[in-house]
């Protein structure tokens, strides 16, 4: 979603402006803009906008120079992607990027035009900066007009600010991610620090309502309630440990193979805490986690998207190992619904950016209905899921740039199946002995994946079979039914072939119906209790003239033939075996796309972090 980059500093800050921008595209975005404050002319504003990428908006700003300036990439939400709904949006010398939906924009609009304003874009982010130079115009300062006018802002919102007349910008956030960087040669802020990696890794995360004055020499800094707030004491300085390698494809054509292949990786850095334990501490999810788990009599998983996927896979493994109730839910759907709060249930909020503005209301209202053990499973340290739980697991999975979620997903895996192993643990469902062949399995996974990834080739060649499909059909049955989901959505997100995942047992219920020559069905069977009603619902799709590619086990019996295709993965996994199967999934949507040549990492309409509802 939109991302943001502010600088102050001693020399030209536009080639960082620029950089920061490139380094948030991965949000996901359609126009992007900077607006800069020239010192020699003695605080005039430029501003440059474009529809096109950032490497226009470098373009059109290569010959500039300036010591202040705010960037973005807008996400259109209101009003059209086009240079007039792009951002900065200027008033009266004052110029404002924004990121977030100001939800009251229609009333302070009215009142706004009232007045006299004139608006010259369809966006909501226009009324903040009018607001601003409204007020402006009594406040002593621009910080303090810039603090009143958040006070009068509903919605979501990171804002930086900047006037002609003076050389500092103004921030503030409310539910959508800010940060603060604090340099040797001036001090910044931005969505994410891989904006900033080229100029410092001192980053000062912003609490809601926080407002900060960004300059050369310092930055001042006011919470919510007004209180003047000292950084390292009030907002402690993290040493950001994101490295450069992690935000660059590498000898990798896109970033999401890379992803894929970093999987092994990540998935043993995940579980590096079990080590060669036989038994598992309920505190790897918090101090209080014994207390809080011990009295726990379900669990309700709150998410979205391929989060949302994980938390199906749970539920299977939560209700097999723990014996305890697990539902699992959109967050989007959850948070506007009338549900029957249990005060005993664990809510677990599953999220790789920790940001997704759905999966945080959705906490937050599970907690105003007196749920209030609460547990975040997390890629992002420090963000507002994180904060807003009582417990909480961090995935390691790293950076991920590509907006198609891969390896994000498979340590989600690995942490719910910690959980898993740790209710059932509780609930003395499972053995001592289970419990250390479970852990064995874990620590095998990574292996296990990496030999996975060694079908690329064969998966290449089924993927030339996809450019000119239209449609597809995932199938899965039990554990494998969520990964069927999953399937579907990376085929759908970044190769636009109209995906859908089901349960096998229901194909006969109607999506039978949409089987014919052209209709890939693409079938997960693992040599599992459900395997042989699986093979009769492949039957079904066989003799409708359907054709099947099948990722079996090696010892799964299917019988390949003209229309039936398989691929066998090297093992099978047991429980664990979604995480595998998973990443064959990954590896086929990856090479469709490639052979239709879409754009992979930055799929069209869709944000990598989407921190509005
Ligand atoms: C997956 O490929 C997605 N792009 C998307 O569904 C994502 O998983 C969803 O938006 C949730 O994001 P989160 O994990 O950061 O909360």
């Amino acid at each position: 979603m939109c991302g943001i980059v502010a600088a102050v500093a001693d020399s030209n800050i536009v080639p960082l402006l620029i950089e920061g921008l490139t380094r948030l595209e991965y949000r996901g975005y359609d126009s992007a803009g900077l607006a800069l404050r020239d010192d020699a002319s003695g605080g005039a504003l430029s501003r440059f906008r474009s529809i096109g990428r950032v490497a226009d908006l470098a373009e059109q700003a290569k010959n500039q120079s300036a010591t202040s300036g705010i960037a973005h990439t807008r996400w259109a939400t209101h009003g059209i992607p086009s240079e007039r709904n792009a951002h900065p949006h200027m008033s009266d010398g004052i110029a404002v990027v924004h990121n977030g939906i100001i939800e009251n924009y229609v009333a302070l609009r009215e009142m706004l035009l009232a007045q006299g304003y004139v608006f010259s874009s369809d966006t909501d982010t226009e009324v903040i900066v009018h607001l601003i130079v409204h007020l402006a115009k009594t406040a002593p300062d621009l910080f303090t007009a810039v603090a009143q006018t958040c006070k009068q802002l509903e919605g979501i919102y990171a804002i930086a600010v900047i006037r002609a007349a003076d050389n500092c910008v103004i921030v503030s956030r409310h539910g959508a991610p800010l940060l603060l960087g604090l340099g040797d040669h001036g001090n910044y802020a931005a969505s994410d620090a891989s904006a900033l990696l080229s100029v410092t890794r001192k980053i000062v995360y912003l609490e809601e309502g926080d407002v900060a004055e960004i300059s050369l020499h310092g930055i001042r800094l006011v919470g919510a309630e007004g209180a003047l707030l000292k950084i390292g004491v009030d907002r402690p300085i993290h040493i950001s440990t994101l490295s450069a390698a992690e935000v660059e494809k590498g000898d990798y054509a896109h970033f999401m193979q890379k992803e894929i292949f970093e999987q092994p990786e990540v998935l043993a850095a995940t579980l590096e805490m079990i080590g060669g334990a036989q038994s598992l501490s309920p505190n790897i999810f918090g101090a209080t986690a014994p207390d809080i788990f011990a009295d726990v009599n379900s669990v309700l998983i709150l998410a979205c998207g391929t989060s949302f996927h994980s938390g199906l896979v749970a539920r299977y493994w939560i209700e097999q190992l723990a014996g305890i109730p697990c539902t699992v839910e959109i967050a989007s759907e959850y948070r506007y619904r009338v549900s029957v709060p249990n005060p005993r249930q664990l809510v677990v909020a599953i999220s790789q950016s920790g940001e997704t503005a759905d999966t945080l209301a959705s906490i937050k209202f599970a907690k105003s209905l007196g749920m209030e053990k609460t547990l975040a499973l997390c890629n992002a340290p420090e963000s507002a899921i994180v904060r807003e739980c009582a417990l909480r697991f961090l995935t390691r999975a790293g950076k991920e740039i590509g907006v198609a979620s891969t390896k994000a997903f498979t340590t989600q895996l690995a942490a719910l199946f910690l959980l898993a192993i740790t209710l059932g643990k509780i609930g003395r469902r499972i053995s001592a002995k289970d419990e250390a062949e479970y852990l064995n399995d874990l620590r095998h996974l990574p292996l296990a994946v990496q030999k996975v990834l060694t079908l690329e080739p064969a998966i290449k060649i089924w993927a030339q079979r996809f450019a000119d499909k239209h449609h597809a059909l995932f199938l899965g049955r039990g554990l494998h039914y969520p990964i069927a989901l999953e399937g579907a959505l990376k085929l759908k997100e970044i190769s636009y072939i109209h995906a859908e995942g089901y349960p096998a047992g229901e194909l006969k219920h109607g999506p039978l119906a949409l089987v014919d020559e052209d209709m890939p069905v693409i079938s997960i069977a693992p040599n599992d209790a459900l395997l042989s009603k699986l093979k009769s619902n492949l039957e079904e799709v066989a003799s409708r003239s359907g054709e099947l590619y099948v990722f079996a086990d090696a010892d799964s019996a299917i019988t390949e033939s003209a229309r039936v295709h398989v691929l066998r993965l090297p093992e099978h996994y047991g429980l664990l075996s979604p995480v595998l199967h998973v990443v064959a999934l990954q590896l086929l949507s990856y090479h469709i796309a490639l052979v239709k040549g879409t754009d992979i990492d930055k799929p069209r309409n869709l944000a990598k972090s989407v921190t509005v509802e």
